[in-house]
């Protein structure tokens, strides 16, 4: 049996886990910063490093507590080291590091957004099994800082087939949600005003860019809802301002408007993995499942959107308990195992990595 500590600080949640076997989650903690950044509308990277660096070692030592596990028993450090807010994943890295060296245990860097399509693996505390997956498999992670579309030969083995070329899906989200008013965290927030609207009530783009494109681009679809909300722009300069404000329209009105978003974001995401499906089977690649990753996988409308696709693609749909759709370490902790088996691991010298390849292109 292992035990590996795992332990994430890419953004702003500074989490703690232990896994068993790779599989079994025997804690999972996570301490969301979204207070301290609630007032800013988004993260503020230094508050977050900051914050990081006071509760990592109380998140660590209730992980432990959670799981009755001591310090002596764990078999490795895993960390979280790539992508991420530079600052933040240096906290998370020193700490993984200082406990490696003290304990004599192996240490090992994970890629935070190939831990999120690992996430559907994880069971335990409340998240049921799957199924095996069947490789290979199309991923998609749809999260703050991410939305990429792979082909996934095994864990945390990927080739890149498209990728965002400006925002984020889950930063749209949060986007639309300060214009739509609706509170923070966005996606969430959105998300639940969405179900009282009608999506049909307005018409948003579908931004699919070329025929072919595996690619996403969501700043268009932002704009729109931009000017759905607030109106055209009148005047030029300093003197230009909006029509209205999100507070002029009806409740009715701004949850139409999300629902109309959400829809956008959902057609656009369920055409794109069509693509996908459709590209790599006409190259001769027998693709088996569908596993899918990141906060927005919390989605109510994707969810139910890419159950009913797999069934139609006769693929195996792999998506997250909802506890580890967002950021959390069980994720780190159980990607590690795969590194672990092959006693693969990192030296001290392992370095933070603002931004990778296997997200870029
Ligand atoms: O994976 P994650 O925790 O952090 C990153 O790696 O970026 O994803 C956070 C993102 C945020 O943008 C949040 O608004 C979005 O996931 N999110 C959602 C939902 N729950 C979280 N977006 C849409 N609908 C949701 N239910
Ligand atoms: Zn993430």
């Amino acid at each position: 049996m292992s035990l590996i500590l795992g332990l994430e600080t890419s953004c702003d949640e500074t989490a703690a886990s232990i896994v068993e076997d790779g599989r079994i989650v025997r804690s999972n903690v996570v301490s969301t910063q979204h207070d301290l950044h609630e007032r800013f509308g988004g993260v503020v990277p230094e508050i977050a490093s900051r914050a990081h660096l006071e509760k990592l070692l109380p998140v660590v030592q209730r992980a432990l507590n959670d799981a009755g596990v001591s310090l002596q028993q764990l078999d490795a450090i895993a960390v979280g080291n790539r992508p991420g807010l530079v600052g933040s994943l240096v906290v998370g890295a020193s700490a993984a590091k200082a406990l490696s060296w003290s304990l004599g245990l192996p240490l090992i860097g994970v890629d935070h957004v190939l831990a999120h399509l690992y996430a559907p693996v994880l069971v335990g505390l409340g998240a049921k099994p799957q199924a095996a997956v069947v490789y290979p498999a199309i991923g998609l992670v749809v999260s703050g800082g991410h939305t990429s579309l792979y082909r996934v030969d095994g864990p945390g083995q990927v080739v890149l087939l498209g990728k965002t070329i400006d925002d984020a899906v889950g930063e749209a989200y949060d986007k639309a949600a300060v214009m739509l008013k609706a509170g923070y965290p966005g996606g969430p927030k959105v998300d639940a005003m969405a179900q009282l609207g009608d999506g049909a009530a307005y018409k948003l783009p579908r931004p699919l860019l070329g025929p072919q494109s595996l690619d996403f681009s969501f700043s268009g679809l932002k704009t729109a809802l931009l000017y759905a909300v607030r109106g055209t722009p009148v005047g030029r300069g300093a003197n230009s301002h909006f029509e209205r404000d999100a507070d002029d329209l009806t409740d009715q009105q701004r949850a139409d408007l999300a629902a109309a978003f959400q829809l956008a974001v959902v057609d656009t995401i369920a055409t794109k993995i069509k693509r996908a499906h459709k590209q790599l089977r006409a190259d001769g690649c027998s693709i088996q499942s569908l596993i899918i990753g990141g906060g927005v996988s919390a989605n109510s409308l994707l969810r139910n959107r890419v159950t009913a696709l797999a069934e139609k693609l006769a693929l195996q749909l792999h998506i997250p308990d909802m506890a580890l759709c967002v950021d959390n370490a069980a994720m780190i902790a159980g990607l590690a195992h795969e590194r672990f088996i092959k006693q693969d691991f990192d030296d001290l010298s392992l370095p933070v990595v603002a931004t990778t390849s296997a997200h870029q292109g």
